[in-house]
This record gives C-alpha cells, sequence and structure tokens, in this order.
C-alpha cells in the first residue's frame, strides 16, 4: 500500500528517491521520508507530513544538504500510527541499520515487549521499528549484514516488501519480499530497488522480479539473490515495454477487454496490506477508523452509474453481515432532495476517479447538512475532489482505468466493500473471528477464481453472436445478483448499445414478464445460495413465454437445462461475498463480445466519459 524505493549508485541518489517517491504518489500517501548514507558513514533523513512535494521543501531548506549514494525512500499510509514525522519511514535502530518497509509485521507487539527489554528505545508507533531494532540486534551475532537480515525475518510474522541500509555496510542494500511486491531495476550507474517498477522508469528499463521469500544484496556493480531457504539463485533481467507515463494495450486488441484480465492482479494490489492471515486491517481506513466504525449507526452510501452498483451490493453485505443499516442512493438524486442525515451516519462515497460532480456535490451538502457526519470514500484516484473532501479515503488499487466502461474499478471497489463491512462488523463486533477468518480467505481466493472464471471466454464469445440482432436484453437476479444483473445490464448498454434492463427475478410477474417472448434474451445468474429455488422457478417462468436464455450458474446450482436455453457452469463453493464479484466476470466478457459484433467503439462509446465532472 505504501511505496518503497532505494538504490546504491556513483552518484547522488537523493533527486532518484525523490522522482522515486513522485511516481509512486499514485498509491496514496500521507507522509513520505528518506535516509541517505552520507559519504563518511552516517545516516542523513529527512521526513514530512503530506505531499511529496513537502519532503522535497523540507530538503531544499535544509543549511545540510542531504547527499550520498546510497539510500531508501518511502511513501506512507498510515495504518500504525497517526501519520506523523515520527511515524514516517525510515526507520532506524542505533544509528546502524534504517529500514522501510511495505506490509505489516502482525507480531510487533510481542516483538516490541521482548526488544524494551533488551533496552531498545521506541521512538514511533509503527509495527515496522521492531524490523530494525531486530536487524540491528542480529547484527551482533552475525558475520554477514546479510546473515542478520536473514536471522531477523526470521521472526517475523505477516507481509513484508522491505529495504534496509546500515551505516556499518556502506556499499550494500538489502531487500526482501514476503507478501508485498519488490522489484530490483538494473541501471547504468548502479542498482536499485521498488515497490513498483514505475518508481525506476526514469532510471532503468531493466528489471528483477523478486519471488516470495526471496532476499536480494545489492552493490553498485553486483546482485546477489538468495531464496526463501537461503540458496543463490539466479531471478531473470526482463525488459520492460512500459513507456513512462503512458498504459499500453499489451496483447489486447481494447483497453476494456486488457482490464478485464487485469482483475486478479488490480484485486491483489486492493487486497495488500489490507488483510494478514486471518484478520482485516481495519487501520487500512484511517488510523483512527475502527474507534468510528465501533459508533457508527449508520451507513449512507451515495455513488453514480457502476459505483452505485457497487454500492447496492454492499447494502446486503453490511445489513446481513455486519448488521449494520446501509441506505444506497444515486448521488443526482440526493443532492437536491434535502436528506434527513442522522448523527452518527458513516456517509460513504464510491467513486473511481473521484471526480464526479454529482458525488461530490452530494458529499458537500451531506456535510453542510450535518457536519457530526464520518465521511470515507472509496477511490481509485489518490489525488482527487473527492478524497480531498473526504475524511477517510480507502483507495482501490485498480490501477489505471482508461476503456470509459469500468471493469476493474467495479470488482476493486466490491473488494474494498467487503473489507469495509468486515471492518465495521469486526469493531462493532458483530462478526467473530472464525467469519473474520473465512470472509479473508474467501477475498484470498477471488484472483484464482477470477482466472478461473476468465477461462471461460470462448464459450462466452459464442454466445455473444445471440445478440447479433437483438434490440433489447434482460437480467435477472436475487439478492446481491440483483446488483450485479443491474451491473451487467449497465455494460450491455454502454458499450453495445443495446437496450437492456436489470430486474429482481421475484419481480418479473409484477410488469416486465410481459415484454418476454422469442426476440427478448433473458441472462440470469444462478448462484447456489438460499434463493436458488426461487430464482428456478421464475425461470420456468420465462421459459414458457419463449424467450431465448443464458444462465451464468455456480457448479452446485445444478440448474435444468430446457429449450434454448445455455446454462454456463462458472465455478464452485462460492461465498455471499465471492460469489456477486465471481458472477461479474461473465457478463463483462459477453458485452464486450456483443460489443465486438455490433463493431462500436468499445473504448469509447458514444456519448459517454470516463469521468463526468459535470451535471
Ligand atoms: C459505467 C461507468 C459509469 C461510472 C460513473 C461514476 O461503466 O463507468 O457509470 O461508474 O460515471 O463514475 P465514478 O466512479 O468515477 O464516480
Amino acid at each position: 500500500m505504501c511505496g518503497i524505493v532505494g538504490g546504491v549508485t556513483n552518484q547522488n541518489i537523493t533527486p532518484l528517491l525523490l522522482e522515486g517517491l513522485k511516481q509512486l504518489e499514485y498509491r496514496g500517501y500521507d507522509s513520505s521520508g528518506l535516509l541517505v548514507l552520507s559519504n563518511n558513514n552516517s545516516f542523513l533523513r529527512a521526513r514530512s507530513v503530506g505531499k511529496v512535494h513537502n519532503l522535497e521543501k523540507n530538503l531544499n531548506t535544509r543549511k545540510k544538504r542531504i547527499k550520498g549514494n546510497i539510500g531508501i525512500a518511502h511513501t506512507r499510509w498510515a495504518t500504525h500510527g497517526e501519520p506523523s514525522n515520527r511515524n514516517a519511514h525510515p526507520h532506524i535502530s542505533n544509528n546502524t541499520v534504517g529500514v522501510v518497509h511495505n506490509g505489516i509485521i502482525e507480531n510487533y507487539l510481542e516483538l516490541k515487549e521482548s526488544q524494551s527489554k533488551q533496552g531498545y528505545k521506541f521512538t514511533s508507533d509503527t509495527d515496522t521499528e521492531v524490523i530494525a531494532h531486530a536487524i540491528e540486534f542480529n547484527m551482533q551475532s552475525s558475520n554477514t549484514f546479510l546473515e542478520s537480515v536473514q536471522k531477523a525475518i526470521n521472526s517475523f510474522e505477516g507481509a513484508y516488501g522491505l529495504g534496509i541500509i546500515s551505516s556499518k555496510h556502506p556499499d550494500t542494500i538489502i531487500a526482501a519480499r514476503k507478501g508485498s511486491p519488490l522489484v530490483i531495476g538494473v541501471g547504468k550507474y548502479g542498482n536499485y530497488i521498488a515497490s513498483d517498477q514505475i518508481a525506476l522508469l526514469p532510471i532503468t528499463r531493466k528489471f528483477i522480479f523478486l519471488e516470495e521469500g526471496d532476499i536480494a544484496e545489492l552493490k553498485l556493480e553486483k546482485i546477489t539473490i538468495y531464496n526463501q531457504n537461503g540458496n543463490k539463485v539466479n531471478r531473470p533481467i526482463k525488459t520492460s515495454k512500459i513507456k513512462e507515463g503512458q498504459v499500453d494495450l499489451g496483447v489486447h486488441k481494447h483497453f476494456m477487454q486488457k482490464e478485464i484480465f487485469e482483475q486478479p492482479q488490480a484485486i491483489r494490489d486492493t487486497l495488500e496490506s489490507r488483510i494478514t492471515k486471518e484478520s482485516v486491517v481495519v487501520s487500512a481506513f484511517g488510523y483512527k477508523a475502527s474507534e468510528v466504525f465501533k459508533n457508527v449507526k449508520q451507513v449512507q452510501i451515495i455513488a453514480c452509474g457502476t459505483s452505485f452498483n457497487a454500492g447496492l451490493v454492499a447494502k446486503y453485505w453490511l445489513e446481513d453481515i455486519a448488521k449494520i443499516p446501509c441506505n444506497v442512493e444515486i448521488a443526482s438524486e440526493y443532492r437536491y432532495r434535502n436528506p434527513i442525515i442522522l448523527d452518527r451516519t458513516l456517509f460513504v462515497t464510491i467513486s473511481q476517479s473521484g471526480e464526479t460532480a454529482d458525488t461530490l456535490q452530494a458529499l458537500k451538502t451531506a456535510k453542510e447538512i450535518n457536519n457530526k457526519i464520518d465521511t470515507l470514500c472509496i477511490c481509485n484516484s489518490a489525488e482527487s475532489s473527492i478524497t480531498r473532501e473526504s475524511e477517510f479515503t480507502f483507495l482501490t488499487h485498480a490501477g489505471p482505468e482508461i476503456g470509459v466502461a469500468s471493469t476493474k474499478a467495479f470488482t476493486t471497489q466490491l473488494v474494498a466493500l467487503a473489507l469495509l463491512t468486515c471492518s465495521i462488523g469486526v469493531s462493532k463486533k458483530n462478526i467473530n473471528k472464525q467469519n473474520e477468518k473465512s470472509i479473508v480467505d474467501g477475498l484470498k481466493r477471488l484472483p484464482g477464481l477470477i482466472n478461473e472464471t476468465l477461462l471461460q471466454e470462448s464459450q462466452i464469445k459464442k454466445l455473444a453472436v445471440r445478440f447479433k440482432d437483438k434490440n433489447s436484453a434482460l437480467f435477472l437476479g436475487r439478492g446481491t445478483m440483483h446488483a450485479i444483473a443491474m451491473e451487467g445490464a449497465l455494460k450491455l448498454k454502454e458499450i453495445s448499445y443495446i437496450h437492456a434492463e436489470a430486474y429482481p427475478a421475484g419481480e418479473l410477474k409484477h410488469g416486465p414478464i410481459a415484454l418476454i417472448d422469442e426476440s427478448m434474451p433473458v441472462i440470469a445468474i444462478a448462484p447456489n445460495d438460499e434463493l436458488l429455488s426461487k430464482l428456478k422457478s421464475n425461470l420456468q417462468e420465462v421459459k414458457t413465454r419463449g424467450s431465448q436464455m443464458i444462465v451464468f450458474e455456480d457448479k452446485e446450482s445444478k440448474v435444468k437445462s430446457m429449450k434454448a436455453m445455455k446454462i454456463i457452469s462458472i465455478t464452485s463453493n462460492l461465498g455471499r461475498i465471492t460469489a456477486p464479484i465471481i458472477f461479474t466476470i461473465p457478463l463483462q466478457l459477453l458485452s464486450y463480445h456483443v460489443a465486438l459484433i455490433k463493431n462500436t467503439d468499445v473504448d469509447k462509446p458514444r456519448n459517454l466519459a470516463k469521468s463526468v465532472t459535470v451535471e
């Protein structure tokens, strides 16, 4: 979640560190810092709260310039300890070891207690500081810098991406990763590390991607990598084709297709540092979130379009799982209707761009009506009007979404909302340890399940032909799947220009069934849940009206095949949280392939803009 950059070079490292941090700003941060080893081997550190620009100002106004050939830097998003100078990385132990860290050391309290007994003085509230002390402690009984890091790492539980320097070893940076990404950049004038290759693109195109459990020792002209068993390994150097500031299509025909296929990684990135082995990190919503969530009485969600559909799914989750009342409303309605906003409301806005005018204005209006509410935005853009206007921000790390029709932003919003549900439920003690673990386990399965679902693309492509001459389509679902049906209908409308509507399946006989005949394809989502038998009866009703049907089901749903009905079994053993996310995927693929057949401008559908900054 935070950003790391570091390097050993024959030039002054400070400008490179600063530039790297700027490249990482898109991931969000509340403070930043850097640590450089001076030419006389003493540590020089600068840390600032707020933007990287503040750190830059801090550096420029110092009497003694921070200069040296080796250094590490970090952008922080506060989880353990408030955003402040003292909590900003790098953290130092005994003027000997300096560390930057992404991830969470789950047993840090235990380690802190034993290190305090060993005489270490703590200068921050972070979990990271124990890493610095553990390495410093192990240095005393180790032959090499590397050995001290290896020994220290054995005592950590949790996830880490680490950059470490030592005043006793002025020619070396050590990098280590487990559960948090870390890449090595191989440059002309030195070697570098970063949590994301983007940070190093101004310096190099050559990268080594560390694997789980790897530890690397970087010197000016040499990189040595050890695997988790301590054996020396060769990791290939890859040449990145990413251009600075530009996102390319890779092997895909359209950004929409690329973004559909990026969802496993986008979800991994969104989960990173937000869950541990068995629990959610409530403070990922803000270091004071736990207190707010404990006291909150109701949730009001506001959004537009796809983001609104994500909110609809969350309503089911929040009430069913976290046991807190939740309302969801379209921003353009909410902002004009003088709503009543009770005290202890958590006001949640959801927005990919963070710039949607109606959502932004609804948020401002809500704060005017009741200035005591807590505001949280779930957003994909770190620097946006809505994040600036909100007390808490949770960034979805979907990466840039170029296709106008939202795909990976939606599924990462759902992941964020699942984490919110779990965090509120845990804070209010409405979710016990066992349920929390099962939600976390489900979230961890998502990337694999999505990959499995993406394998169905060729089957779904064949189905798209059925829509060639159709003017309308009906999407059906029950419970959270109604919201997913709405998202499926929205996708089809947007990019294929086919009129599509979504209905809760139980509502059919109250009107829409009159529309159904052979010319109206019906798409139903049939997870194996407590509403399945009811949905099956609804499918019978549709079938008798002669419609062509497509049913996306769970392998265990066992929907009975009927004439002109195509059943696609997606995957199995889905839960309340995983099912809506997984069933979104075939609907995205279906719309995409229908749009290809209709020959529309998939990434830039007519009349639509990616960011709706006007009413
Ligand atoms: C649909 C779509 C739009 C956006 C809506 C809100 O594919 O992209 O419906 O979801 O305009 O945008 P954000 O999330 O940026 O507030």
